[in-house]
């Protein structure tokens, strides 16, 4: 009998090797321990024997089951691991697009081009003492417009159509003029910093125009700034930018935040002046407006407008790509088109 029961134990073992799924393992189990089980035909062939017997065999029995029990339990874990491993394989999805980019061969795509010439200009304006500075995208009616000389009902507010949020106090920005507020007053004078960013208005898309676009500021507060100063600044930037002659005009331009106000126009490199779809046909393209900053915005950030004055200027960064890299379309860089970044990758 007791032979009965090691076989057993060498049947169920070799047995259990074979099982691969649940199923087979559940059918192993009643196989052997059910009510009509292996196990259970041995055990009533023992109520004839002697006690003593019957005592042994009993405490083999038990083990047996025991022993039976933990390996079952054991395959269990180990079969349903094996089976969520094979679902997960089955099912898994690379929601990072890696393989089907790699496919394309554009694994080595570079920096976006506006995020390319933004470096370079911090570059150029920290290597002049200038800071950079940073400012949300979501602003107040106060620093997007009050605090920069454009009270609620002023008709300037029109030139720069926003989205509002429903508490109608705060807006996307529209330009990153709010730097400005922002840089004054955590900083007292004589400064200068640049600070770039997105910016929003709600237009209408055409090849020089998109609804998100990226500006720089830039502002220099001191004693008896001048508008030969400003020029200079300008002037180094483009050259560093694009490292060969360009031309450019300077006339005047009205923005309620600066006085006088200038726009600074660069000649149109897509089509050398001659009329395209990005200047509008005029050969020359907005780039750059400037001005000496109003003494109302001086004194909405506290500065004593007796001792010191300065300039402020907004540069279209995405439109200075464009010039920069023969763009034709500012479309093009909102794109989201990985071809078109990855032509960037040497620069
Ligand atoms: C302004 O936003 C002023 N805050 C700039 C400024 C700062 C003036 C400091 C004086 C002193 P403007 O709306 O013109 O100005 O925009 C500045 C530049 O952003 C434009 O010259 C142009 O290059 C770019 N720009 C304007 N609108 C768009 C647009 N929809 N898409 C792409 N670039 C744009």
């Amino acid at each position: 009998m007791m032979q009965k029961l090691e076989d057993l134990q060498k049947e169920f073992s070799s047995a259990l090797k074979e099982v691969s799924d649940s199923s087979a393992l559940a059918n192993l189990k009643a196989d052997f321990l059910g009510k009509k089980g292996k196990l259970n035909g041995i055990l009533k062939s023992l109520k004839d024997a002697a006690p003593d017997v019957k005592k042994s065999l009993g405490m083999k029995s038990n083990e047996l089951k025991e022993f039976i029990l933990s390996e079952i339990n054991r395959k269990s874990t180990q079969l349903e691991m094996e089976e969520i491993n094979a679902r997960l394989k089955k099912n898994w999805q690379d929601i990072s697009l890696r393989a089907s980019i790699q496919d394309k061969g554009l694994q080595a795509a570079g920096y976006h081009p506006v995020s390319i010439i933004q470096r370079e200009i911090e570059d150029i304006f920290t290597s002049m003492g200038f800071e950079i500075l940073d400012g949300p995208h979501i602003e107040d009616d106060y620093h997007n417009f009050e605090a920069l000389n454009i009270p609620d009902t002023h008709p300037a507010r029109d030139m720069q159509d926003t989205f509002w949020f429903q508490d109608m106090k705060h807006l996307l920005r529209t330009h990153t003029s709010c730097i400005q507020v922002r840089g004054m007053e955590s900083r007292r004078p004589p400064f200068k910093f640049v600070g770039p960013g997105k910016v929003f208005r709600c237009e209408a898309t055409d090849a020089s125009h998109e609804a998100a676009f990226h500006q720089l500021e830039g502002m220099m507060v001191g004693k008896n700034i001048s508008v030969a100063n400003l020029i200079y600044f300008m002037k180094t930037l483009l050259s560093e930018i694009f490292r060969k002659e360009v031309n450019v005009r300077l006339r005047p331009g009205f923005f309620p935040f600066v006085e006088p106000g200038f726009e600074l126009d660069i000649e149109c490199l897509i089509c050398g002046g001659k009329g395209c779809s990005v200047c509008k046909q005029s050969g020359w393209v907005e780039l750059l407006p400037c001005g000496m900053v109003h003494p109302n915005v001086l004194k909405y950030g506290n500065v004593d407008t007796e001792e010191y004055n300065g300039f402020a200027f907004g540069l279209g960064l995405d439109r200075l790509v464009m010039m920069r890299y023969g763009i034709d379309d500012i479309r093009h860089l909102h794109s989201g088109n990985l071809a078109f970044v990855s032509r960037f990758k040497s620069f």
